[in-house]
């Protein structure tokens, strides 16, 4: 389960995000709907809380001097490990957060040992990278409190901008599908390969214009040095935008690409093409209605039975002679 990111997905009433929902493009197994943002959902999951799934395949330029050392094809070696990369001419290194496991006193550990370390970033910079202050909406931002914990108990490595406090990077790498299994991420498709995960990515404050794009670069460099074939990544609405600009694009739970080309439109200036994202929009094509399953018709048979049985009870107590049957 992924930390509650819900506070951050702001223009959420769209049928972009519908759509993707019903295309099995949500990060979460069981996503069934989106509905508006801080909405917990009664009985299926609200994807908007976990986010939507988004991938870019890596084009591997790499030489044999930039592999890491030891056998890359089982990736196991290098978590735990510094790695350091050169993005332009910005060198970036990427601390281990220990070798992963699920106990909750290794969770704990790994938490307290990353508070320990980074105490400042924690109380001061966090809160800073990952605000947002959307047009005409209030503030909202991403608490540690509230997620560091979750947080730290997955990531394999993290980057903090200590020199310029302009943003972080965390992230996972799945090289097998028992990874992939354990954390129920993808591993058909697209994602069958070994992929790098961005659990979170911030860029914010003074400073900080195209700062969140400088961190996707790193974060493909990373994918690449690493022998992946992709970087998966998963969208609240909010930031879908800038993703796409990116070159990700919106993928299902089973590896396949679901085509959002109905929210899409070209702009181009100086020779240059730029895709937009709509967020907001209708899209072109009309949605199809949810499919009917066996689980909506069961759930209509007990609604329907259960109007039926209060109906009769209230007919029962004004003595009516009338009874109401299930057809
Ligand atoms: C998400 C985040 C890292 C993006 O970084 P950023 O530097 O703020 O990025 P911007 O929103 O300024 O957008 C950068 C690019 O995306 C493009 N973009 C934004 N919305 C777009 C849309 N709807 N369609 C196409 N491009 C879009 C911008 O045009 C810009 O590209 P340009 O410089 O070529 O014009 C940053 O906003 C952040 O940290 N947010 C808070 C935490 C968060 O939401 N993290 C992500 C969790 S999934």
């Amino acid at each position: 389960m992924l930390p509650n990111f819900s506070k951050l997905a702001i223009a959420t009433d769209t049928k972009l995000f519908e759509f993707l929902a019903r295309s099995k493009g949500g990060k979460n197994k069981k996503c069934e709907e989106h509905l508006s943002e801080n909405k917990e959902s009664s009985g299926d999951i609200n994807c908007a809380i976990d986010g939507y799934l988004m991938f870019k395949e890596l084009k591997q330029q790499q030489t044999k001097d930039s592999k890491l050392d030891g056998d890359i094809k089982t990736q196991k070696n290098y978590i735990g490990k510094y790695i350091k990369i050169e993005v332009g001419d910005q060198k970036v290194e990427f601390q281990p957060l220990g070798p992963s496991g699920s106990s909750d006193n290794n969770k704990s550990d790994r938490f307290t040992n990353f508070q320990n370390q980074n105490l400042e970033w924690t109380k001061k910079t966090f809160p800073i990278v990952c605000r947002r202050s959307p047009k005409g909406r209030p503030a909202v931002s991403i608490e540690w409190n509230e997620y560091g914990e979750e947080l730290t108990s997955f990531t394999d490595w993290y980057f903090l901008d200590k020199d310029g406090h302009r943003g972080h990077l965390f992230v996972q790498l799945f090289y097998d599908d028992k990874r992939k299994d354990e954390y129920e991420m993808p591993s058909n498709g697209y994602m069958k390969s070994r992929y790098l995960y961005v659990a979170l990515v911030c860029a914010g404050g003074e400073n900080a214009a195209g700062y969140g794009k400088f961190l996707m670069r790193v974060v493909e460099e990373l994918g690449k040095k690493l022998e992946c074939n992709g970087i998966l990544l998963s969208t609240l609405s909010n930031s879908a935008g800038f993703y796409y600009s990116l070159g990700y694009r919106f993928v299902n739970k089973a590896g396949g690409v679901i085509d959002a080309s109905d929210w899409v439109s070209v702009e181009e200036k100086d020779g240059k093409k730029r895709f937009l994202l709509d967020l907001v929009g209708d899209g072109v094509e009309k949605i199809a209605p949810k499919k009917r399953d066996r689980d909506d018709e069961e759930r209509d048979a007990s609604f329907i039975s259960r109007l039926l049985k209060s109906a009769n009870k209230m007919l029962k107590s004004m003595s009516s002679p009338l009874s109401l049957n299930e057809v």
